[in-house]
């Protein structure tokens, strides 16, 4: 997909703008890291991947523009911006990731005595290898995901939830790339998306992504997953992942867990395809990830529209956890990880 998700201009961080897609592609420009911090919170940027990318960015920006004559200012001013872009989401572990990788790049550079300008230039070198990665991940990711894919005569019917595309990573997308590379390979005859509600991130974010590569895109309501199940018009699901605990229980948008449920009901396979920066190994199982809860008023509006009266409560979790005992497998850019996970993860890291 031609479109950019994230940019870096050495004095600046540019990001579409995801919240007002399908209908506008409008690009902001942030010119310090409280714009950035603030983009990411605001979900101007979303998608695990991409937020890590957006956070190294902010932090690369930051210190850009830091006007430390010293070194010592210099990391003082440096752990405060970590701290801030941590502080944006917390389920999401490639935000924590991206940050570590920034201290240790920053760590690396004090300790071999490296002065503001240098440490400038390797913060920025470091921001900029966290997102050429991240694509090519993806890249590889989709290569080994085609490859599970069932071989279906005129191609396979594919569901996936959320958005785990280009715009949720540095390019190409996890999930969506699997299904790019499936398609490029002839494997693919449809797609359908889940509209994911309360952000709309299928509807709004999947579709546009996968109509703009002119891959058949169906949009359903998360209810409407089931009996398409049930009556066999799915043969593949794939999603992406915002934290794989170490045991391969995993965090995603609200609503896999029910998807899996369903796939595993009715004997479709169920992938997860995310890269090593999604696999928490210090977070033991699912219910060790922090779930982040949003506002209300994602669930009570479409829009301006308000649809739920205000004196009814509202429960807004972003994240539900699916256990892997509802896996096939989980797809990285080191190959494809079956049960038991907790060893196949494992010997990721090895
Ligand atoms: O709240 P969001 O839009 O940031 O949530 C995104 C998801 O849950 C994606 O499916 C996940 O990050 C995988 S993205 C490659």
């Amino acid at each position: 997909m031609a479109v950019k998700t994230i940019e870096w201009k050495k004095d600046r961080v540019i990001m579409l703008d995801q919240r007002l897609l399908p209908h506008r592609e409008v690009y902001r420009v942030c010119r310090d890291y409280n714009q950035v911090a603030a983009a990411i919170r605001q979900m101007v940027i979303r998608g695990a991947p991409a937020i890590g990318v957006a956070a190294a960015y902010g932090i690369a920006l930051g210190m850009q523009k830091s006007k430390a004559d010293g070194t010592r200012q210099f990391a003082v001013e440096f752990t405060k911006l970590g701290d801030l872009m941590a502080g944006t989401r917390p389920t999401a572990v490639n935000l924590f990731w991206a940050i570590d990788k920034m201290k240790k790049a920053f760590a690396t550079g004090i300790q071999a005595g490296e002065s503001v300008a240098e440490l400038k230039a390797r913060l920025d070198a470091e921001a900029q290898k966290i997102h050429d990665d991240d694509v090519a991940s993806c890249q590889t990711m989709g290569r080994f995901g085609a490859e599970v894919v069932p071989d279906i005569p005129g191609g396979a019917r594919i569901l996936t939830h959320c958005n785990a595309g280009a715009l949720a990573t540095a390019g190409y997308g996890t999930a969506l790339g699997v299904i790019r590379a499936a398609a490029e390979r002839g494997k693919v005859l449809s797609v359908f998306a889940d509209e994911t509600r309360p952000f709309m991130q299928g509807a709004r974010l999947t579709a546009w992504e996968l109509t703009k590569d002119n891959i058949p895109t169906t949009v359903i309501t998360e209810s409407m997953a089931g009996p398409l199940m049930r009556d066999g018009k799915i043969d593949f699901v794939v999603v992406g992942a915002d934290r794989i605990a170490a045991n391969g229980d995993f965090a995603n948008k609200i609503g896999t867990y029910t998807v899996a449920m369903m796939a595993k009901a009715h004997g479709v396979p169920f992938y997860v395809a995310a890269p090593l920066s999604t696999i928490d190994m210090k977070t033991p199982d699912g219910a060790a990830i922090p779930i982040e809860e949003r506002n209300r008023r994602e669930v009570t509006h479409v829009g301006s529209t308000q649809l739920a009266p205000d004196a009814a409560s509202v429960w807004n979790p972003a994240f539900d956890v699916t256990p892997h005992a509802l896996l096939s497998g989980i797809i990285t850019e080191r190959g494809i990880c079956r049960a038991p996970f907790d060893q196949s993860l494992r010997a990721l890291f090895d």
